[in-house]
């Protein structure tokens, strides 16, 4: 595992995440001024997200444009992110998040939703908590914790899950195949000791970018 934050010069907040072959960039952009106009709201601030997958991502060349799973993931990503993001603070302007996906082993709406916490956080934006996701699945008839590629491709289950850890919320959960009721809640636990190791990674990460800051000066 790898967290840094403040890895990019020109955006507002950003943040790389690695887990294990999993790495994502995210980029955080805002609050800024809606463009086009008659989009922003009057309440809050409207939130956009791009899940991307870069074409050397992969083991076969993606094409780069955004595939119909692409947008789907953003969109997920985009609710979960937006629950933990005190959106109310800035009305009629836009936070603009762009996560790229530089490597995939699985679990990378997972990574990049992290990524992304992190960037909205080091972009200074205020939040309820920061989001920290890991996924267990069903391979081979064993829940293991953090997929890899062949698991998630293989295995009989994969369950996806964030949570916003100081406010006991879950902010995301998907699952694909099927887990019995008993796996169900054995699975949150494991994700749960998982969630607690990234939140704490997550935490440090934040703090060593402000540390070094308190040094030099
Ligand atoms: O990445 P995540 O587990 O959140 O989503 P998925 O749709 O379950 O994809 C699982 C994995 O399949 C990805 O992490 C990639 O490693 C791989 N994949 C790929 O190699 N090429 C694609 N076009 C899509 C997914």
């Amino acid at each position: 595992m790898k967290m840094e934050v403040g890895v990019l010069k020109n955006a507002n907040g950003s943040a790389i995440v690695e887990m294990g072959r999993t790495k994502v960039l995210t980029a955080v952009y805002g609050p800024r001024e809606m463009h086009p106009r008659h989009l922003a709201l009057p309440d809050r601030a409207v939130l956009r997200v791009r899940y991307h997958m870069t074409p050397f991502s992969t083991d076969e060349r993606k094409n780069p444009a955004l595939s119909r799973r692409e947008i789907e993931i953003s969109k997920v990503i985009r609710e979960a992110l937006e629950a933990s993001i005190l959106v109310e603070t800035f009305p009629r302007t836009t936070i603009d998040v762009f996560s790229e996906v530089l490597q995939a082993d699985a679990g990378t709406r997972l990574v990049a939703l992290m990524s992304a916490s992190l960037a909205v956080a080091d972009a200074g934006i205020p939040m309820r908590d920061l989001i920290a996701g890991v996924a267990v699945g069903k391979a081979d008839g064993t829940l293991v914790l953090d997929l890899n590629e062949e698991e998630d491709m293989w295995g009989e289950a994969d369950m996806p899950i964030a949570m916003m850890p100081s406010l006991s919320q879950v902010a995301l959960l998907q699952l694909n195949g099927s887990l019995s009721g008993g796996e169900f809640r054995a699975a949150l636990q494991m994700a749960s000791k998982g969630i607690d190791e990234l939140y704490r990674m997550e935490k440090e990460a934040l703090m060593s970018k402000y540390s070094a800051y308190k040094e030099v000066n």
